[in-house]
């Protein structure tokens, strides 16, 4: 089948990506001048495990091209997925301005059917809005087309993985034609037996914005679990083991640690809290959630202060400014406080990354006290204390002995509670972590 994706951002490429290796032939529309000619000349602008391979394949056999006209997208196809940004606006709500835009510039060029899809996360009932604003904007307005509701739940860093190894598959329609065509678009799937849902496209719209919520949720929990662990000196992990092997509850997502981040989870909890309000409900639970979170990154802070008392003047060395591992994605991670925080405080931050540093640097350039490094060990150097704030494997699996040798002082404050306690105290590490 065509296919055609507008918004080449996370989502947008990888499902253009992924459709175009099940064989479809694949059309990307992206806006932003810079990414355009990157993904043109095969260069993805995003670090995503195994995308750039899986592009460069899919161009040699010329399943997917990209554009910036829209007109060319609308044209190419007639199943038109909007993966554009919905980022947090100011009030908490969703900032929709680019599905609007999106669909009144598809309503332009309209000349025969087509299905439009959401892919983007959007608050329940967006599809309405869509429907409303192409009806308004099209020419000839006896041209047919439906909306559906298509909500992606791939994890950056694993994308590829997710995309192609579904938990669901949920499509909203509200016609057989939209229902039919999607069933074909991912027949694939379908043949494999992979669970397809098929909804009405408020309740698809709705399961995106419920499971985040609830995934975010059952973060802060645990995260409350492991203050409470600190008190009275149980160690998480056991009691996360304990909790996680009843299958009701599952061990995902219970890892304590310093609270989540990126471009998903804390807007789409906002968001999903306006939703509630404007419906006359309040969501407690949620705005709970989202409290707990922001205590998350001001404990650990205070945490650093118990430890070093001052932190002006002292090396600090930072791993991990990804807000999760195998991205280069730094959307509210919580880094970002760390750092904004010892820098006030006037301490020497020496940062490291495996692939986020390029991205920080354009919210904290090089300077006086701000530091890249190129690897774990150099950042380490006369170090007074060594933060850990992305679970990369890379520092998982790093030569503990080698990393002491190196420090000033052999302090340790793990916010991501990445090594085993015993080891590292027997190491003559002063190890300090979540919850245990
Ligand atoms: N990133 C994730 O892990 C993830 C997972 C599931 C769902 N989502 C949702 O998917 C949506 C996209 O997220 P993302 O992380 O890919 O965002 P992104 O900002 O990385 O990408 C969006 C892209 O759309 C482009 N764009 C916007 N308007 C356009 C237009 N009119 N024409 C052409 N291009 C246009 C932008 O230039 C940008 O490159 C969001 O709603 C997000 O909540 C994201």
């Amino acid at each position: 089948m065509k296919v055609t994706i507008i918004g080449s951002g996370y989502v947008g490429l990888v499902t253009a990506v992924c459709f175009a290796d099940l064989g479809h032939e694949v059309i990307c529309i992206e806006k932003d001048d810079n990414k355009l000619n990157k993904l043109k000349n095969g260069i993805v602008p995003i670090y995503e495990p195994g995308l750039d391979d899986l592009l460069d394949k899919n161009r040699k056999e010329n399943r997917i091209k990209f554009s910036n006209s829209i007109e060319e997208g609308v044209n190419f196809s007639n199943i038109i997925y909007l993966c554009v940004g919905t980022p947090q606006g100011e009030d908490g709500k969703a900032d929709l301005s680019q599905v609007e835009e999106a669909s009144r510039q598809i309503a332009l060029y309209m000349k025969d059917y087509k299905l439009i899809v959401e892919k983007s996360t959007v608050p329940v009932n967006t599809h309405q809005w869509v429907k409303k604003t192409i009806k308004r904007y099209i020419k000839n307005k006896e041209i047919e087309f439906d909306v559906a509701s298509n909500p992606e739940f791939l994890r950056e860093g694993s994308a590829l993985y997710d995309f192609m190894n579904p938990d669901r598959i949920v499509i909203g329609v509200e016609s057989k034609k939209a229902e039919n065509l999607l069933k074909e678009l991912y027949k694939y799937f379908i043949d494999k037996n992979y669970k397809f849902l098929i909804t009405t496209p408020a309740a698809a719209e709705l399961i995106k914005h419920a499971s985040n919520s609830f995934l975010a949720m059952k973060i802060s929990y645990i995260n409350m679990i492991a203050e409470l662990c600190e008190k009275v000196g149980a160690d998480i992990n056991e009691v996360a083991d304990g909790i996680g092997s009843d299958k009701r509850i599952g061990r995902a997502f219970l890892n304590a640690g310093i609270g989540y981040g990126g471009s998903c989870f804390p807007k789409d909890v906002k968001a999903f809290i306006k939703i509630a309000e404007e419906h006359g409900i309040d969501f407690g639970l949620l705005k709970e959630t989202e409290k707990i979170n922001k205590q998350r990154r001001l404990k650990f802070i205070e945490k650093i202060e118990e430890v070093l008392w001052i932190s002006k003047d002292k090396n600090i060395a930072i791993w991990g400014l990804a807000f999760k591992p195998n991205t280069d994605d730094i959307r509210e991670a919580p880094s970002i406080d760390v750092v904004k925080e010892l820098y006030r405080l006037k301490a020497n931050l020496f940062l490291y990354d495996p692939k986020a540093m390029e991205n920080f640097k354009l919210l904290f350039p090089e300077k006086d006290n701000i530091h890249y490094k190129d690897d774990p060990y150099s950042a380490v150097e006369e170090a007074d204390a060594l933060l850990i704030l992305t679970e990369w494997d890379e520092f998982i699996n790093i030569n503990l002995e080698k990393i002491k040798a190196k420090m000033r002082l052999p302090i340790i404050i793990d916010g991501r509670n990445i090594y085993d306690k015993k080891k590292l105290l027997e190491l003559g590490f002063e190890y300090y972590c979540i919850g245990r």
